[in-house]
């Protein structure tokens, strides 16, 4: 078993990006040690220049990223934790796979529509070959599971077909060049959504910082927003159901949910009845709790460039070692004398 995964590296993560993926990522990590298996994770940077981008925001925010993995309990003794820009095999091996991967096949992709709007004029090419790179991602590693989100199942699929056509093209078969991954769809993360309203996604770029819970807030700022976060003036229901038609209730409830590792329903057992004097104290307590030694460890370590840079060069030189037999075998296969 090995299981690959890359993360899109945005900056100044939140809550929400904590409950909703980041601590799913360090859960990964113990099931595939325990199955006998290797952990691959890496930040995707070079498929975050498929987008306009400011070059300080990119380098910022990778490192950020890291120093969040690693608050967030990801171990990197256990973990291969690295950068796409630092294997340089991950761009050779998509150049090779661009021989095998189809228009046809590309201009399927719903992401490519979705992220290119009216404009697919002006969408850069990397936009459109976008999921060849993440195909030359999980290939590049023999990876057998690949966890994604439900939008990304096409991708892998992508990634599949990729495979399978090359193989068939160029190598014989008992003696494939690639594996077929699988997807692995996690169970529904919670949906974290904004403190001002319960309609719209809990944001990064939400103008008003009292929306979201950074996970760079202290424990005085993160009580005062829990305080101010919108609500009505029921008191708490006994019963999930009871939460319909009351998004930020509903919210508020998922949060305490989410921190606690519990469904709704418990947390509704206790404070069923209860308005939210007494219950948001109580969360903003959960969460300073929760939270306090993550985003003490993420405040020191993303200050901290030289333990980045180490853990970061330490990964992908372990990732180069993984990847080059593959990488060699694809030159090989295609017939290009090195
Ligand atoms: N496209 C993925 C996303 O947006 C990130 C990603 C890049 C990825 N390469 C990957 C995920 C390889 C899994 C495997 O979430």
């Amino acid at each position: 078993m090995r299981v690959v995964s890359g993360i899109q590296p945005t900056g100044n993560p939140h809550l929400g990006n904590y409950l909703g993926a980041i601590r799913n990522y360090v859960k990964m990590e113990g099931d595939a040690i325990a199955a006998g298996g290797e952990n691959l994770i890496f930040i995707a940077d070079l498929h975050a220049i498929s987008m306009p981008h400011k070059p300080a925001d990119l380098r910022a925010s990778t490192l950020e990223l890291v120093a969040m993995l690693v608050a967030a309990g990801l171990d990197t003794n256990r973990t291969i934790l690295f950068n796409q820009a630092q294997v340089a095999a991950h761009a050779e091996l998509q150049w090779l796979l661009n021989g095998t991967a189809r228009m046809g096949w590309l201009n399927r992709m719903t992401q490519f529509k979705d992220k290119s709007g009216k404009n697919r004029e002006g969408a850069s090419i990397a936009l459109f070959t976008y999921p060849v790179l993440q195909a030359a991602d999980v290939l590049l590693y023999q990876a057998t599971h690949v966890p994604v989100g439900e939008d990304q199942k096409q991708h892998l699929e992508l990634a599949r077909d990729i495979a399978q056509k090359f193989n068939n093209d160029f190598a014989s078969e008992d003696a494939p060049v690639f594996t077929l991954p699988e997807p692995i769809i996690p169970p529904e993360a919670a949906r974290i959504m904004s403190l001002r309203d319960g309609g719209a996604k809990m944001s990064k770029s939400d103008p008003s910082e009292m929306s979201r819970i950074e996970l760079r807030d202290d424990a005085d700022t993160i009580m005062k927003k829990i305080k101010k976060a919108k609500t009505d003036p029921e008191p708490l229901p006994s019963e999930a159901a009871g939460l319909e038609g009351r998004p930020e209730a509903l919210n508020l409830v998922t949060i305490y949910a989410a921190l606690a590792e519990t469904s709704t329903d418990a947390v509704l057992s206790q404070f069923g009845g209860q308005g939210f004097g007494t219950f948001k104290p109580a969360l903003g307590e959960l969460m300073v709790e929760v939270l306090a030694p993550i985003t003490a460890r993420f405040r020191e370590l993303r200050e901290d460039r030289q333990s980045l840079d180490a853990i970061l060069a330490s990964g992908a030189a372990r990732a180069r070692e993984i990847g080059r037999p593959t990488l060699d075998a694809a030159y090989e296969a295609l017939g290009l004398v090195r």
